[in-house]
């Protein structure tokens, strides 16, 4: 198991560590920034069906679900389609609308996942096309489904997902783009600049992960807190979910993800100087609301430890404590953000003495409903 660990502690930082190079194998042979071109079998042989789409649906759980919401803004921004994600648990009860103009993509790391394999098979009766997102070849769900892309992100261990979540988001940024293009939603200009730009991702990926040492300093002031609450808005909102649930995942500590102009409509009830607020806050995207609502926050006592863009000044004079990024496009932000989240809930889980690669009640597949 050591080897396998490749002199990491856990299979979890071995995993947060492999996002660069895992990343490259999701898009390696896929794209082609320097010709333009994106290419991917599934969606190719399918493209008529895609093209055709009034509607697409998105089932999944867990971290798989906060890919899909990431995936919702992707795709209505770069292809205008409609998009709607769904809990694959509640989609499989409650007598969907869905029919053949419908196209349902499914998202599973392990691709056995019982409620999202059940969510297919009900989309499949109903007659809507069903393309899989799956990490692990031959799995259940990527035999279940009418077609679709592999993330390539090699067998993920910790039972906490992060590669995982970095590659389905990587996959689900080429598929959208490549739908862009054959519809002709993005100008050529933004299509060839996002394809440079997910070439270099994996460059700043690695740069993101220099910010393992702040993590860990920051996890050390933070590790007996009793709640955390995660904020983010836009682009950066699925990513305030999910380090919110890799929290509580793996250090048993309450936390919560939600929208940063939502904490008005409750949140910010809990805000006093024993609560530490996760905000992310990188320069592109709606940068001047989410300083108000860091002003907010300081001005109710609140602890505020922010995620801001290499260079960034405004939120610093605010921040208590500030993690630097690298910049990159609003819509491709959080495969970035998202690791300087991971590293600090590795870290507090750590710190408290946790089982990181084995949380208590929680399974890396759940293959019962
Ligand atoms: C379990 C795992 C999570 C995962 C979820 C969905 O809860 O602990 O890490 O996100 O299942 O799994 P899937 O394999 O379908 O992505």
């Amino acid at each position: 198991e050591q080897i396998e660990k490749g002199g990491y502690e856990h299979f979890m930082l071995k995993e947060i560590y492999e996002q660069p190079s895992v990343i490259k194998d999701t898009y390696r042979g896929r794209l082609h920034a320097n010709e333009g071109i994106i290419q991917m079998s599934g969606v190719e042989d399918n493209l008529e069906k895609f093209l055709n789409a009034e509607r697409i649906i998105i089932v999944a759980c867990g971290t798989s679900w906060h890919a899909g919401l990431v995936a919702e803004y992707i795709f209505e921004e770069f292809t205008r389609i409609p998009v709607e994600v769904e809990y694959a648990s509640e989609f499989r009860y409650r007598n969907p609308i869905i029919g053949s103009k419908d196209v349902v993509i499914a998202i599973s790391q392990s691709g056995e996942t019982a409620d999202t394999m059940a969510a297919i098979k009900l989309a499949k009766e109903k007659g809507a096309f069903v393309y899989g997102v799956c990490n692990v070849v031959g799995s259940s769900i990527s035999r279940e489904t009418h077609a679709g892309s592999h993330t390539h992100a090699g067998p993920e261990i910790g039972v906490a997902s992060t590669k995982a979540f970095t590659t389905q988001i990587t996959v689900l940024t080429m598929m959208a783009l490549r739908l862009a293009k054959a519809k002709g939603t993005l100008s050529n200009t933004d299509f060839h600049r996002y394809l440079q730009e997910l070439e270099i991702i994996p460059e700043k990926v690695k740069e993101a992960l220099e910010t393992n040492a702040k993590a860990k300093e920051i996890a050390a002031v933070f590790k007996d807190s009793h709640n955390c609450l995660y904020l983010g808005r836009g682009y950066n909102f699925p990513v305030a979910l999910e380090g919110a649930l890799k929290l509580k995942e793996i250090s048993y500590i309450h936390a919560e993800g939600y929208p940063a102009a939502e904490m008005k409509h409750g949140p910010i009830a809990l805000i006093d100087e024993h609560m530490p607020v996760v905000i992310i806050a990188p320069k592109q995207g709606h940068y001047d609301k989410i300083v108000s609502n860091i002003q907010e926050i300081k001005s109710r006592s609140g602890i505020i430890i922010a995620v801001v863009t290499k260079g960034d000044t405004q939120v610093r004079e605010l921040a208590d404590y500030v993690i630097e990024i690298p910049e990159t496009s609003d819509a491709l932000s959080p495969l970035i953000t998202t690791i300087p989240l991971q590293l600090l809930s590795y870290h507090i889980a750590v710190m408290r003495g946790c089982n990181v690669d084995q949380p208590r009640n929680l399974a890396k597949s759940v293959t019962v409903e």
